[in-house]
C-alpha cells in the first residue's frame, strides 16, 4: 500500500516536471552555403549538442577578398505546413551598423554573436570569420512555441555571397 503511494507520488512529480518545463530555445539545424566560392569559403557550420534542450553553433568561413560593402537579408519564418509565413523580413547595411550600431534588428543579431564571433570591428572584413560556441540565446520578442528558421543572406556589393540558416525550436512557458 505504502509503496503504491510512493510510486504514485513519484509519477505525479515526474508528470509535473515534464509538463511544467522551463521555456527554452534549441537550435536544431544549421545550414551554411557559399554562392561564390571565389569570395567566401565555408569550412565549418555545425551544431554541437550540449543537452536535450541546448546546442551550440559553430561557423568558420574565409572571405578570400576584402568585403567592403556588406548587407544582410534577415528573414524569420515559423513552420506551419512548411516554412511559409514570413514573420520578419529585413535588409540592413552591416557596415553602416558596425559604424553606428543603430538598426534595431541588426542590434539583435549583433547582441547574439558579439561575444562569440570575430565580427567586432568595422568593415572591411577579410580572412577567417568565425562564430564559436554560440549558445546563449534570449528571445527578444514574444513568440509562440514552435519550429522556426532564421535565414541570413549575406550580400557583398549588393550580390548574395553566402547564407547562414539556423533552425530552432522554441518552447514558451506553460
Ligand atoms: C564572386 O567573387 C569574386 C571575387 O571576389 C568577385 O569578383 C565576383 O564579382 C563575385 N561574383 C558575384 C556574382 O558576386
Ligand atoms: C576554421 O576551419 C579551418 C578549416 O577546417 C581550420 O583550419 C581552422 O583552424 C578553423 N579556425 C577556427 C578559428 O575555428
Ligand atoms: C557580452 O559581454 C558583455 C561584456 O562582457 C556583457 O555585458 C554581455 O551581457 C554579453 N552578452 C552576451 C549575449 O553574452
Ligand atoms: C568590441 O570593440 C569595442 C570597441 O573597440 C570594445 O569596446 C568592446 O569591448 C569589444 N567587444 C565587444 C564584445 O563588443
Amino acid at each position: 500500500m505504502e509503496q503504491r503511494i510512493v510510486i504514485l507520488v513519484v509519477l505525479l512529480i515526474v508528470a509535473f516536471l515534464v509538463c511544467s518545463e522551463a521555456p527554452f530555445v534549441k537550435m536544431t539545424n544549421a545550414v551554411c552555403k557559399s554562392y561564390n566560392q571565389s569570395w567566401v569559403v565555408v569550412h565549418y557550420c555545425r551544431l554541437k549538442a550540449y543537452s536535450r534542450t541546448k546546442t551550440s553553433l559553430n561557423i568558420n568561413a574565409t572571405f578570400i577578398e576584402p568585403a567592403k560593402e556588406i548587407s544582410v537579408h534577415f528573414k524569420m519564418m515559423k513552420k506551419a505546413n512548411g516554412y511559409k509565413p514570413f514573420l520578419y523580413d529585413y535588409t540592413f547595411d552591416a557596415c553602416e551598423f558596425m559604424r553606428r550600431r543603430h538598426h534595431p534588428v541588426a542590434k539583435i543579431v549583433w547582441n547574439f554573436i558579439r561575444n562569440v564571433s570575430t565580427v567586432n570591428h568595422t568593415c572591411p572584413y577579410v580572412g577567417l570569420q568565425a562564430v564559436s560556441d554560440f549558445h546563449r540565446i534570449e528571445v527578444p520578442v514574444p513568440l509562440p512555441s514552435g519550429e522556426y528558421v532564421i535565414f541570413l543572406d549575406w550580400l557583398f556589393d549588393l550580390r548574395p555571397q553566402f547564407a547562414t540558416n539556423v533552425y530552432f525550436t522554441f518552447v514558451e512557458e506553460h
